[in-house]
């Protein structure tokens, strides 16, 4: 599968879709967990480690909070509960708020999805389908750009 990823560029809309529900379906609550564990796992050892607590048992709360989130985004049971009345992906927006995150950040979190699905087993199609929100959706929670650079020419 070829996990392709576009550059985010701040300001522009970014359409996308829910996984397929058949994703939920094919991996089960325990198979989602199995697999959103490792990629924090994965999470825990990157660059991106700086953003999340550091305390093992503050991060295993992350843990399993992120992937009832997964579960309930992937079609499974509504077990992520924390959207308070807003809409479950604008709500997850919004929580990445309070951090900086820079196209960099969205590039490591999305190298260890990469890593982690191409270590799970499940149909090609559901895999890209997975692949295609978190590629777009993550393209929502940057919120911090680098400054652009003018090079001019000297005469
Ligand atoms: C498809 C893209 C992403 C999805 C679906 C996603 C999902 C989530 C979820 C479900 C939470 C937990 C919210 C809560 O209930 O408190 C969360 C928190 C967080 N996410 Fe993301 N995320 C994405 C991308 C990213 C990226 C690119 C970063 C880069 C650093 C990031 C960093 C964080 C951090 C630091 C937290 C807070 C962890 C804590 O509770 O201390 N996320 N994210």
């Amino acid at each position: 599968m070829n996990f392709n990823v576009t550059a985010s560029v701040k300001g522009e809309e970014v359409p996308f879709e829910n996984p397929a529900k058949g994703f939920y379906d094919a991996l089960g609550f325990e198979g989602m967990k199995e697999m959103m564990y490792r990629f924090y796992d994965c999470i825990y050892e990157s660059d991106i480690a700086n953003f999340f607590p550091q305390d093992e048992e503050e991060f295993a709360k992350v843990k399993e909070k992120n992937t009832l989130f997964f579960i309930e985004i992937c079609g499974g049971p509504k077990v992520y509960k924390e959207a308070g009345g807003m809409e479950l992906n604008e709500f997850m927006i919004r929580v990445h708020d309070d951090f900086s995150i820079y196209e960099k950040s969205r590039l490591e979190w999305l190298g260890c999805m990469r890593e982690t699905l191409e270590a799970t087993e499940v149909d090609e199609a559901l895999k890209e389908s997975f692949w295609n929100y978190v590629e777009a959706f993550s393209k929502l929670t940057v919120n911090s750009f680098t400054k652009e650079r003018k090079f001019e020419s000297m005469h």
